[in-house]
């Protein structure tokens, strides 16, 4: 087979230009090949590699690119990397490499393309093309990599022991790309991984973090995560979410099994909505019930304020694996604190007031918080999936009602405190505090409107009952 009408990009043409002048053969690889065979659209990363240096075949490409884009060195790794119109290109020269026990990084030696090959992942990420003159366009696939992409598997090209040992960070890939791509992992591999799990502890959070993203990211994120707990990975990398596992049961009573819940509030979520954010909210809005877990004769199991646990466990979690501990880390708690509020909304009489108030306390994530709590809804019950939904629904309209009404999203006091004081002919004082909060409340108790006139006839009330005398009449 030959890829040639593929290599539509003509920088390909110029890197092969690039290695006929330095007298090297080079080749792409990995990612990039196996997306276009995939016909998943060309890959914005392009791994080129040179038998030669890398290094070398880069500072020429750039040399003979227009405005000679700048070349980033990365000496130690012996990389180079141009930025080029939107595509980011690699460049390393072939290199076998050997690992040690506690690293990661490799020693490296220079090789051959097949000593290169021989070295990566997964044979689906192990074949090249051709970039030399002589075969420009044709593939080179050792390991059969195109009958796995079409069997939809995961596998390394050499003992799979050896290529997680040496590098860790593949376990977690082997599951982001299973979960991506849909494909299962071969099961010696699946083996091999679950044998050497606790070597995940070598690699970096911040790696840890990235496959993490990119599993929560796929189309059904619970492939990823149920894998991860397969291999027994989970435990080291998210044990909040591994301590969800099991159902107990003490005279006759279960609860549910919170870690397969969680998974499905995920998928389901992830059908509505791309924010990864939500996302991690989906997947942490039960962390806190593992250590809130109870049982007593009268109520059988309960998990009292794990929506508080939770969403204090989430800066921890968030801390550990280096994720930014910023207002998105806010927005996951905020969504987890909140995350039994339209529930127990919906389950009674819905109020106006309770509306308003939802609406008020969740303000800017209203909607996200809507869009939880309707994942949350796994229950198999018909009757009840579709009660809760239909009550979900009455929410949704009542929150746009209220939102016309009262505006208490973006709630503004209509009165300030200085109205407060010229009215009373005040200086700073408690009683200030105290009239504003009365009328904070009487709106959102739909005692009176959230309209200044209403609210300074309030005030005047409230003020005239604290012992305030008004201002004209003094
Ligand atoms: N690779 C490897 N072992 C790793 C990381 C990468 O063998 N731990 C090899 C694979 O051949 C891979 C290539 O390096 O295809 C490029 O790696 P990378 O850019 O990280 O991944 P891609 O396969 O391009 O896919 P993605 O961008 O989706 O991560």
């Amino acid at each position: 087979m030959n890829y040639k009408n593929s290599l539509t990009n003509p920088i390909f043409g110029v890197i092969s230009k690039s290695a006929e002048e330095l007298g090297y053969d080079c080749y792409v690889v990995g990612g990039f090949v196996r997306d276009l065979i995939l016909n998943l659209g060309a890959k914005k990363d392009i791994d080129i590699v040179a038998v030669g240096s890398g290094i070398e075949l880069a500072k020429r490409v750039s040399k003979n690119l227009p405005n000679n884009p700048n070349v980033q060195i990365f000496k130690t790794y012996g990389t180079a990397m141009i930025k080029f119109e939107g595509v980011d290109l690699e460049f390393v020269g072939a290199r076998k490499e050997s690992y040690s026990e506690d690293s990661r990084n490799p020693s490296v030696e220079d090789g051959t393309l097949e000593e290169d090959q021989n070295r990566r992942d997964f044979t689906i990420n192990a074949m090249a093309i051709s970039l030399n003159i002589a075969s420009y366009g044709q593939i080179l696939d050792p390991f059969d990599g195109i009958k796995d992409l079409k069997l939809k598997c995961i596998k390394t090209p050499l003992d799979p022991t050896i290529t997680y040992s040496d590098d860790p960070l593949r376990m977690l890939r082997a599951i982001r790309f299973a979960s991506q791509l849909d494909f299962s992992i071969e099961t010696n591999s699946l083996k091999a991984i679950k044998n050497q799990s606790k070597r995940v502890q070598i690699i970096t959070n911040e790696r840890i973090n990235i496959e993490l993203q990119k599993i929560l990211k796929c189309k059904k994120p619970s492939i990823g995560f149920l894998l991860l707990e397969k291999t027994g990975l989970l435990d080291y990398i998210l044990p909040e979410l591994a301590a969800l596992k099991g159902v107990d049961e003490v005279e006759g009573q279960k609860h549910k099994d919170n870690f397969y819940h969680t998974l499905e509030v995920l998928d389901n979520i992830s059908k509505h909505t791309e924010n990864v954010w939500l996302r991690w909210a989906a997947l942490l809005h039960d962390i806190g019930k593992a250590p809130t877990k109870k049982f007593s004769k009268k109520v059988g199991w309960t998990f009292h304020g794990h929506e508080l646990e939770g969403s204090k466990m989430v800066y921890h979690l968030f801390k550990r694996l280096k994720m930014p501990l910023n207002e998105k880390m806010k927005y996951v708690q905020k969504l987890i604190f909140m995350s039994s509020r339209p529930i127990v909304i919906a389950q009674e009489n819905i109020t106006d007031s309770a509306v308003r108030r939802l609406v008020f306390d969740a303000g800017e994530q209203i909607q996200d918080l809507m869009t939880l709590c309707e994942a949350d809804i796994t229950t198999k019950n018909k009757y009840k999936f579709n009660k809760y939904h239909n009550n979900f629904k009455l929410v949704r309209e009542k929150i746009v009602e209220v939102e016309e009404r009262d505006r208490v999203r973006h709630f503004q006091p209509p009165i300030s405190g200085k109205i407060i004081m010229e009215a009373f002919g005040l200086g700073p004082s408690k009683k200030i505090g105290i009239i504003k909060e009365y009328i904070k409340e009487s709106i959102l108790e739909g005692i009176i409107p959230n309209d200044s006139e209403k609210a300074f006839e309030l005030m005047l009330k409230k003020g005239t009952e604290l012992g305030l005398t008004i201002a004209n009449e003094k």
